[in-house]
């Protein structure tokens, strides 16, 4: 991907997550618009995956057909969020090799700090899809990416299913390197760090806490 952004305008991407935006939508909807609108950013996300070609014999004849090259992606989690995103990642690519980066904001410093942190071996020779569907200040996406990269990771994208243009810029500055894919690029955040107009708390509205 060259884009450092790529917002993914598809219509049926854009009605579900006007549904999603509803507040009063129940969270068991909110979350299966969540898993098909992964689906199709995924689509968007994997679009340019290495192919090589292997032979193989249909009830007709033999063929050179192709299939997707290298080690199988490794789609990593965000928590607790992005465990929203790779359910719907995981159906469609059921081979990929799963991680979870789990990050809490410190009261005090405000800076993330790392509570769990495992993931699939040899990141280095993998493609790795991050996901998280709130970029909001971007301090734990940067942070994760920081991680990942310590643990060999080269060839990183992050998808997000909300964007605001603070969380954009700070991971351009951090990560210049990690394309984004995203449903949409929001205004701006509110002095709480929440997306505006967004959708609320990711969280809590998947998971039903609020
Ligand atoms: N995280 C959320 O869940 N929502 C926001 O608007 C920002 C961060």
């Amino acid at each position: 991907m060259t884009e450092h952004l790529t917002i993914v305008t598809h219509p049926l991407v854009q009605h579900k997550l006007t549904l999603m935006r509803k507040q009063d939508t129940s969270t068991a909807s909110f979350r299966r618009l969540l898993r098909e609108i992964s689906q199709l950013l995924a689509y968007e996300i994997t679009r340019e995956m290495e192919m090589t070609s292997e032979t193989i014999a249909t009830p007709m004849e033999q063929m050179e057909a192709p299939v997707l090259e290298g080690k199988k992606l490794a789609l990593i989690s965000i928590l607790r969020a992005g465990n929203g995103l790779l359910d719907g990642v995981l159906e469609l690519i059921p081979a990929a090799r799963v991680g979870f980066v789990g990050l809490y904001r410190d009261e005090k410093t405000l800076e993330p700090v790392e509570y769990y942190f495992k993931v699939p071996e040899n990141l280095e020779d993998r493609l790795v899809i991050a996901v998280d569907p709130m970029l909001a200040t971007g301090n734990s996406s940067v942070a994760a990416i920081d991680l990942l990269k310590k643990a060999g990771a080269k060839n990183i994208r992050f998808m997000c299913l909300l964007a605001a243009p603070e969380g954009v810029a700070r991971m351009k500055e951090a990560h210049p390197d990690v394309p984004i894919v995203t449903a949409s690029l929001d205004r701006c955040l509110n002095e709480k760090g929440y997306i505006m107009p967004g959708l609320g708390d990711a969280g809590d509205r998947m998971f039903g806490t609020k």
